[in-house]
């Protein structure tokens, strides 16, 4: 019998053969016309941002620049129009007041208004920064710190009953609470109380997502208000710089979006590295028992305050916060720049105006020439720091464009670590292992089971 072929199909089978050769030729022809083509990376990523977008959208960005680098040398094309350096050369080059921001950064806002992070030029940054700064002064922190007291306090009778019960808790949640309670507090003056220690559905709905909270937040009217504030916050030293420079201050819009990005800058980041730093601990007994001898020296009486001018002078504690830093950077990947007028050059490599170009503390973090053992959790390593060590640790960026509230950050940090680990002994329950904690990121990393259990089992003195 004679086979008849169905050729209505052809004309479509053609253009779909026309268009891939085309999509090939301009492949090729980009690639050979690209300025950036002296900088080595894999075939998939050079040609496509296709790569990139996966692994950002997995959440695996950080993890998957670093085997590049290990593959394709310091400075390597990410994408192709995106070169990532891992030599601590780019450090000042990269992050300094020459260099802007790329679009990247747009969609920081709040209701349309750019929050200080989205600010591209470095000119329009700078005005805005100084409005902040004054908020986070030493004096400013001076007097934070009994609201950080304050929170934790509350916090810690709470962590007492699951204490007696036995029951474990979900730090990844509950620290988020706890961070968002002091810093809404310190923001505006409002108590939020998602960490106390009743039953709390509004806390209980809204488990996953700091964005959730903030648009809660905003439904119950609890966005700043002007009236009853108990004291001096940071919403009050922007109306301050308001009255002092009128031509320094921020619009009323602008000062709320600046509220929103403390809330949320300051609380996840704060919070997931003193959960990553408690699970570390749980896990390392002997490390645990030399935090909580150095913290119980420093405190022989139980009810004594811990101050932060005390908690701060404590070698062992400062290296365990750096550690957590580093090994669990919160904001750890890609923060992208622009290369400045007449380019870069960096380990050799030119790289010209404009690119967009940047480093991760995930990869100088892990840096064995700088940091023996990297994956170590090893507080000692930071008693007598070298130089190199300084320089590479990034977890709060370098340069103009770092953390506002890196004191603040580094505070809370210190305060929360030393009363938990003063009080109590944390320990891992079988489900917070190696694989539930590997990092996922999204801009900022969270464990990938999306949650941390541990025991707190309240000492006896
Ligand atoms: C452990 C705690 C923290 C870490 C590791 C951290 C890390 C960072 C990093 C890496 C950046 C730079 C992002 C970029 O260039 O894309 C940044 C920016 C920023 N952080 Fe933090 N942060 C922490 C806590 C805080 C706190 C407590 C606040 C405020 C209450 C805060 C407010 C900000 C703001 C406003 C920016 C934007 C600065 C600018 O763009 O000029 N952060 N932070």
């Amino acid at each position: 019998m004679v086979q008849v072929k169905d050729t209505s199909d052809y004309p479509y089978l053609i253009s779909a053969a026309v268009s891939s050769i085309g999509l090939l030729v301009l492949q090729i022809f980009w690639y050979f016309t690209n300025p950036l083509r002296h900088i080595p990376g894999s075939w998939a990523a050079i040609t496509s941002r296709l790569p990139l977008f996966y692994e950002s959208f997995s959440g695996n960005r950080a993890q998957w620049i670093i085997e590049q680098h290990k593959r394709y040398g310091p400075v390597i094309r990410i994408a192709p129009n995106k070169v990532c350096v891992a030599s601590d050369e780019g450090v000042k080059s990269i992050y300094s007041n020459k260099t802007m921001k790329s679009t990247a950064y747009d969609g920081f806002r709040y209701h349309d208004v750019k929050m200080c992070i989205a600010l591209r030029d470095v000119k329009s940054a700078h005005t805005r920064r100084k409005g902040l700064l004054p908020a986070f002064s030493h004096q400013n922190l001076v007097e934070m710190e009994p609201v950080i007291r304050f929170h934790l306090e509350r916090f810690l009778g709470w962590l007492e009953k699951f204490s007696d019960s036995g029951e474990y808790i979900d730090c990844f949640k509950w620290f988020r609470y706890l961070t968002f309670d002091v810093v809404a507090d310190l923001a505006f003056g409002q108590q939020i109380g998602w960490a106390i220690p009743v039953h709390n559905p509004a806390a209980e709905d809204n488990q996953s997502t700091n964005s959730n909270m903030l648009s809660e937040l905003e439904t119950v009217g609890l966005v700043p208000k002007r009236n009853d504030r108990p004291r001096v916050d940071i919403l009050a030293r922007l109306e301050e710089v308001a009255v002092k420079n009128p031509k320094e201050a921020l619009s009323p819009e602008e000062i709320i979006a600046e509220m929103m990005e403390v809330l949320n800058a300051g609380s996840d980041t704060t919070a997931n590295t003193a959960m990553f730093a408690s699970y570390e601990l749980a896990t390392r007994p002997d490390v645990q028992k030399k935090l909580h001898s150095e913290l119980a020296e420093a405190f022989p009486d139980p009810s004594e305050p811990l101050t932060f001018a005390k908690l701060s002078q404590l070698p062992y504690l400062d290296g365990v916060c750096r550690e957590a830093l580093r090994i669990h950077a919160p904001i750890p990947s890609y923060l992208e720049r622009l290369a400045p007028e007449g380019g870069l050059t960096i380990a050799n490599t030119f790289i010209p105006e404009g690119t967009i170009v940047g480093m991760q503390a995930y990869t100088n973090h892990r840096d064995p020439n700088v940091y023996p053992d990297p994956l170590g959790f090893s507080p000692e390593r930071w008693f007598d720091p070298t130089p190199e060590m300084k320089l590479n640790f990034l977890p709060f960026s370098a340069g103009p464009r770092s953390c506002i509230g890196m004191n603040l950050g580094n505070m809370q940090l210190r305060i929360h670590l030393g009363h938990i680990f003063r009080a109590y002994e944390v320990v891992c329950p079988p489900q917070t292992t190696p694989d539930s904690m590997a990092h996922v990121e999204f801009f900022t990393i969270r464990p990938k089971s999306g949650a941390c259990d541990l025991y707190f089992r309240k000492r006896k003195e």
